[in-house]
């Protein structure tokens, strides 16, 4: 007769974690936060997160003048993205990614981006994401866009601030977040302050937590500024985004203005010495840091993930 061989795992390594109302799972301990073992003690509002600007509106043709990515989310996230940002609009009474218009570039249902996306959380359950999505026409935040955050699955694990407005030095550390298994940060750009229809605990505005400096940025030395931010917390307070994302002007001779992401120049938008000069521009702006969220264009060009590590300090 064999004896049944039992591994220990020690206890202090694992525990109960809420999962939902009344639901308890033994978890893991996180031990390596986003990839890097000492990403665990770093608060979120010390991190650099490499960051997908319009995530949806990916194509491999060069005449998809709309797009702003060649891959698709998930490959996305598998190049290190772990801020993915979109914008939103109503199509035939449902919200779709689409860039500026439905007609110009209708990347699909949000609800299925999300969908998509939480099936990468699942796997990986030691990984903290942000969502920044835009929401130019106000749907509304507790009629709209939370029943989609509840229906893909992601709310019982979106992070709720014990205080509405959080200080960029107040954010809990990453293994915090993970351990609690609240990995997800959610930013509206609109709405979300209550003006867009109610509010929702688990959906934060992010002008009153995070600056940015001009988007559709068409200079390669890329100047910053603080752009656009909404008190009442002091600016030093937000997080803060660079949009590394450079345009080029398709109109001849200047005549009028297109804009469009500027393809080919992206292996030198996406180096690292681009993105970090970048950075340092910003830095007079954020009492010396670095910037939270680095968003780019064809994430799968150049050195995106490794100029994030830079910048977090590996
Ligand atoms: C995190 O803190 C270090 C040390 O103060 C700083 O150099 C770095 O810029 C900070 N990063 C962010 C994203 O705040």
């Amino acid at each position: 007769m064999r004896f049944l061989s039992l591994r220990l795992i020690p206890l202090s390594t694992i525990f109960l974690a809420q999962i939902s109302n009344g639901l308890y799972l033994l978890r893991k301990r996180a031990t390596i936060c986003n990839g890097h073992a000492e990403l665990c003690d770093r608060p979120y509002g010390n991190t650099t997160f490499l960051a997908a600007h319009n995530s949806y509106a990916f194509s491999r043709d060069p005449l998809a003048l709309a797009r702003d990515q060649e891959v698709d989310v998930l490959t996305q996230i598998n190049i290190g993205a772990r801020m993915l940002q979109g914008q939103a609009h109503m199509k035939n009474g449902q919200l779709h990614f689409c860039h500026t218009t439905c007609n110009l570039f209708d990347g699909g249902l949000v609800f299925d981006y999300l969908r998509k996306v939480k099936t990468f959380l699942d796997a990986n359950p030691y990984e903290v994401f942000t969502f920044i999505f835009t929401n130019p026409e106000q749907v509304s935040i507790s009629d709209v866009w939370k029943p989609i955050f509840d229906q893909a699955g992601i709310s019982p694990i979106a992070y709720t601030p014990p205080t509405r407005l959080m200080k960029r030095g107040d954010w809990p550390t990453l293994k915090e977040l993970l351990d609690a298994n609240k990995r997800v940060i959610i930013f509206l750009d609109a709405g979300a302050d209550g003006s867009g229809g109610g509010t929702v605990d688990f959906i934060l505005p992010q002008f009153q937590m995070v600056w940015e400096d001009p988007f559709s940025p068409t200079d390669n030395e890329f100047p910053c500024k603080i752009d656009r931010t909404d008190g009442p917390l002091a600016n030093d307070d937000h997080l803060h985004l660079i949009n590394h994302n450079l345009n080029k002007n398709i109109v001849p001779w200047n005549l009028g203005t297109v804009l469009v992401s500027d393809f080919l120049n992206a292996p030198k938008t996406n180096a690292v010495s681009s993105i970090l000069m970048h950075a340092n521009n910003c830095a007079p702006f954020s009492q010396g840091r670095a910037p939270n969220f680095v968003l780019l264009d064809y994430i799968n060009i150049g050195q995106t993930a490794q100029a994030v590590d830079k910048l977090n300090g590996f």
